[in-house]
């Protein structure tokens, strides 16, 4: 392999960029891109898109891979730790880019035997959450009928994967409830109406919404994750603040639970004499794979990795914005072993580098077996 693997992803992680400033990283892959006789070209400031082409006019498989790295301040204690303050490769997906950049090279040596082309795709913006909107409003899944993804998985040793038709991530939605009452002494509640006392209730009652509401097969997270409220401690305040997050895997529960929880809020609130205002915005649908796709990409794995190292993948509720290109193709996210000891997020993640020559041999596999 001509590519340093090591080299790259070392360098990509010394100098991580967070969501919409990938611009040294676009730069980077770019060149590499261009040493391996492609030409690759910038779309939405910070993305790195390239083709290699097949010999037929069917349409192409894109293969993705997210750049941008994390407002977190490393703490791995690697020689090769970020030298960008505040910022890290804390979800590996310098891992991604440069797994990517070695299958680019594997199938531009085999260009000629391509019956359909490939384009690569390198996103930003993947944490920030509208890497894949501007993406693919910039056209990249013109002429493309399928698309493959992949996400290095920790708590996996290198050398296994994980496949799993359907849903795999989850959908997601954020919310905003602000709670009126009616502010006052401290000591005089009956001539107030205490925002934080109702809010504490709505609190509670949104995780009814899980244990007595919705299906118990359904999977569903509701988390408060900020409340807010006084200013001091003989004070009703007049309003309460949250803001949380739902996730789940289908989409029909997700809409149901905007209805649910604006009731619930507004119902608990009235109960307090305060007044609920619910707003619920729903952001990422749920990545879900298509059955037929992930099956061939998993047949190929196995050609690499071997049955025995392949499992059924885990589901997790975190989203992911690939699942905004399975809205428009059929496409396949797996999990790919990287040995860690630390999962996504944390400070001191780091990951075992052999997952950088398996990935490429893992994808390049299955993308040769879905272009030939
Ligand atoms: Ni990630």
């Amino acid at each position: 392999m001509a590519l340093d693997l090591i080299a790259i992803r070392r360098d990509l992680h010394q100098y991580p960029e967070v969501a919409h400033n990938e611009y040294r990283t676009a730069e980077v892959i770019g060149n590499i891109l261009q040493t391996l006789g492609l030409n690759p070209r910038r779309v939405a400031k910070t993305g790195v898109v390239c083709e290699i082409p097949g010999n037929g006019n069917e349409p192409m498989l894109a293969l993705r891979a997210d750049i941008d790295a994390l407002p977190i301040q490393e703490q791995s204690g690697l020689e090769y730790a970020s030298k960008n303050p505040g910022v890290m490769h804390a979800c590996g997906h310098d891992v991604h880019a440069t797994i990517l950049l070695g299958v680019a090279e594997q199938l531009a040596q085999r260009q000629a035997g391509l019956r359909r082309g490939v384009r690569l795709i390198f996103q930003p913006a993947e944490e920030g959450t509208t890497g894949a909107r501007e993406l693919i409003a910039a056209g990249v899944l013109d002429n493309v009928s399928s698309i493959v993804g992949l996400h290095n998985y920790p708590l996996l040793p290198v050398g296994k994967a994980a496949f799993r038709a359907g849903p795999l991530m989850a959908a997601s939605s954020r919310f905003q409830i602000t709670i009126t009452g009616k502010g006052g002494h401290a000591a005089s509640p009956h001539l107030s109406a205490d925002p934080i006392v109702a809010g504490a209730a709505v609190v509670s009652g949104l995780q009814q919404l899980v244990s007595r509401v919705a299906h118990p097969l359904e999977p569903l997270v509701v988390t408060v994750g900020a409340f807010q409220a006084g200013s001091a401690f003989n004070i009703i305040p007049e309003t309460a603040e949250m803001l949380g997050t739902v996730r789940c895997f289908s989409m029909e529960l997700r809409k149901s639970v905007g209805q649910w929880m604006t009731e619930t809020a507004n119902d608990i609130a009235a109960g307090y004499r305060c007044k609920a205002q619910v707003e619920y915005t729903e952001m990422m649908p749920s990545v879900n794979n298509d059955p037929a796709l992930t099956q061939q990409a998993r047949q190929a794995a196995a050609s690499v990795l071997g049955e025995e190292n392949l499992s059924e993948a885990e589901q997790v509720l975190a989203a992911e914005d690939f699942s905004l290109y399975q809205q428009i193709v059929p496409g396949c996210f797996f999990w790919l072993g990287s040995g860690g000891t630390y999962h996504w997020h944390h400070p001191a993640y780091a990951i075992d580098e052999k997952v950088l020559p398996t990935g490429v041999r893992t994808l390049s596999a299955i993308a040769l077996k879905l272009l030939s």
